[in-house]
């Protein structure tokens, strides 16, 4: 399956519905695109284009409330999704090499980019998810990830997509020396 079959089919009548229920004018542009990204994960082109066409918010209003906070993402997530801390502690520890070790193996090379073409996973950075004395920590799907040095990340994701069937495009071997560390439930 590709990054394509991820697109959101959008129901015209439900983004219709909330647009009366939650109003028209300016100030409705945050819940209406709350409510968009908590149905389907992300604000599909299409819903955006719907909001336009029945509010008095125009287009250049309503991306920029989206691109302007965190919460909103634009593009559709994979179908697992990857939370590399990047809070203080992990980011003194090494959350950009993990970062940069995950990308490789999942065949991502566009910085723009942050989804596997295959659609298999994304890699998202996050802000401190509570366990900072096991820096740096990556989460998948529930599952926590501590103290990921050298090729953990990229073992640990290599397991995690055999167990779950996926696909990894990318290639391995972007760690340095391998330490073991093992996988807990992730409370954040
Ligand atoms: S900084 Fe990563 S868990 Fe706190």
């Amino acid at each position: 399956m590709s990054k394509q079959s991820l697109e959101a089919k959008v129901e015209p009548e439900l983004i219709r519905q909330w647009i009366q229920e939650i109003g028209s004018d300016s100030s409705a542009a945050v819940p209406l695109l709350q409510s968009i990204q908590k149905k389907y994960g992300y604000l599909p082109r299409k819903a955006m284009d719907l909001v336009v066409a029945g509010t008095e918010i125009n287009a250049s209003q309503l991306y920029g409330v989206a691109t302007f906070y965190a919460q909103f993402r634009l593009t559709p997530v994979g179908r697992h999704l990857i939370k590399v801390c990047h809070g203080t502690a992990c980011h003194v520890s090494g959350a950009d090499r993990v970062n940069t070790s995950l990308r490789h193996i999942l065949g991502i090379t566009d910085e723009a980019e942050d989804t596997a073409d295959n659609g298999s996973y994304t890699v998202e950075n996050v802000a401190c998810i509570g366990c900072c004395s096991l820096a740096p920590v990556m989460v998948v799907g529930t599952e926590a990830f501590p103290n990921l040095k050298g090729a953990d990340a990229q073992r640990f994701l290599s397991k995690h997509a055999a167990s779950v069937g996926e696909h990894l495009p990318g290639k391995s071997g972007d760690g340095d020396a391998v330490e073991s560390g093992s996988a807990m439930e992730a409370h954040a």
